[in-house]
């Protein structure tokens, strides 16, 4: 059972208890928590940046949809390539061979284009397989905007606008853009989407904020950009965006139009913003961390001050992997979450050996090991530490040196 619903289970399902027990809590919705203030930032600038004639906000929101979806929502709908690395079971959370919890909210794309939205923001909860340290976490959240616009709202203030067409029919792709689209339309929405994209990055940032575009590649996109902004000294990716792939609006019924896209990560966002170093932070019921984003206006400025750092212990495990290749990191990381939960703050391969006689080969993982609210025992370090050595023996077919 899954929010209410029964699946069935296959040799693809690999979602984890820990995983389905986080499906509920909706962190991007709960009120005072730092990815709601941050989601009401960003909402609040959609919504004073774009308004119809009679003064409401162009942009709907959509930021509660289940987050179980198909495979064609999150990879086919797009366009994603069937060998396409992302689709793969070691690093997306599936229920079955045909249902997964989405690992972007661009699954929901085409879905709402086929309804006859236009301009739409979907936030929501996302969920990918990944290392384990203090950035990554199985579970964050994303917005992801899209806006359509047809040729006449594209070329209005343009002087002979009768000549200017958003298609073309025998173009060829090039950098710049698809075969399909006119050189003219896509200038004009590519314009659109970074300027409102760094506007927005000064709306959270600040006015001073340094910005960059650097060249991308999305399935689902073409041209399509990531946005960098310096801060304290490094150039952070925050967004990925681009101009749609047309044939992505055709399948949805939007064929007069353009679109831009774009879509953003809240935690890495809202991380530098806040300054909170560790993200299973934002997982907390800790008073000590809730109650210093407890302000009712979201533009407040809040500088997360740590309560204190409890010490960690690092306990080392090495094992031989099984010789037919079905060892993945992430299944490792999966069980020993399983067992740990957020008491395992990062897990780090620190040494891989191939024995020069067996041929065998041999892992080395450092368990970083803190409580984020008290300090851990070595004892109680090395009982949950024993219990991920035994649960990896009996379930990855490793054996423990
Ligand atoms: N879905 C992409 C990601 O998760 C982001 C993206 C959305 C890029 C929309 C382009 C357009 O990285």
């Amino acid at each position: 059972m899954l929010l209410g619903q029964k699946y069935v289970t296959d040799d693809w399902t690999n979602v984890t208890p820990s995983i389905i027990a986080k499906l509920e809590r909706n962190l991007h919705v709960q009120q005072y928590h730092p990815l709601s203030h941050l989601r009401q930032r960003i909402v609040n600038y959609f919504y004073g940046q774009f308004r119809s004639k009679s003064g409401t906000p162009s942009f709907s929101i959509y930021d509660n949809i289940c987050p179980v979806v198909t495979v064609e929502q999150n990879f086919d709908s797009l366009l994603v390539p069937k060998d396409h690395p992302s689709r793969k079971k070691t690093d997306c959370y599936f229920i079955n061979q045909d249902t997964l919890l989405r690992a972007h909210t661009t699954a929901h794309q085409a879905e709402l284009i086929s309804m006859g939205l236009n301009n739409f923001l979907v936030i929501g909860d996302v969920y990918r397989r990944d290392e384990i340290d203090r950035t990554h976490y199985p579970i964050f959240h994303q917005v992801d905007a899209v806006r359509l616009r047809t040729s006449q709202e594209i070329f209005c203030n343009v002087n002979d606008s009768e000549n200017l067409k958003l298609f073309e029919h025998r173009g060829t792709e090039s950098a710049d853009k698809q075969a399909c689209h006119s050189l003219e339309a896509v200038k004009v929405m590519e314009q659109e989407l970074k300027s409102t994209l760094t506007s927005l990055a000064q709306a959270i940032f600040g006015k001073d904020v340094q910005c960059r575009w650097v060249d991308q590649y999305f399935p689902f996109t073409h041209p399509s950009w990531e946005l960098e902004i310096l801060h304290n000294d490094d150039w952070l990716e925050i967004l990925g965006c681009g101009i749609m792939r047309q044939e992505i609006l055709q399948k949805s019924g939007a064929t007069d139009r353009i679109g831009w896209a774009f879509g953003l990560g809240l935690e890495r966002l809202a991380m530098r913003l806040y300054n909170i170093p560790d993200i299973r932070l934002f997982w907390s019921n800790d008073t000590g961390f809730l109650n210093q984003f407890k302000v009712d206006e979201p533009n407040v400025h809040i500088q997360y001050k740590p309560i204190s750092i409890y010490p960690p212990c690092i306990n080392d495990i090495s094992f031989w992997l099984p010789e037919d290749g079905s060892y993945s990191s992430h299944d490792f990381y999966d069980i020993a979450r399983e067992i740990g939960g957020d008491v395992i703050e990062q897990i780090l391969l620190k040494d891989e050996f191939i024995h020069p006689k067996t041929k065998k080969t041999s892992h080395c993982y450092s368990i970083v090991y803190r409580h984020m609210e008290r300090t851990l025992t070595q004892n109680a370090v090395n009982k949950i530490h024993n219990e991920v050595g035994k649960a990896i023996a009996a379930k990855l077919n490793v054996v423990i040196r």
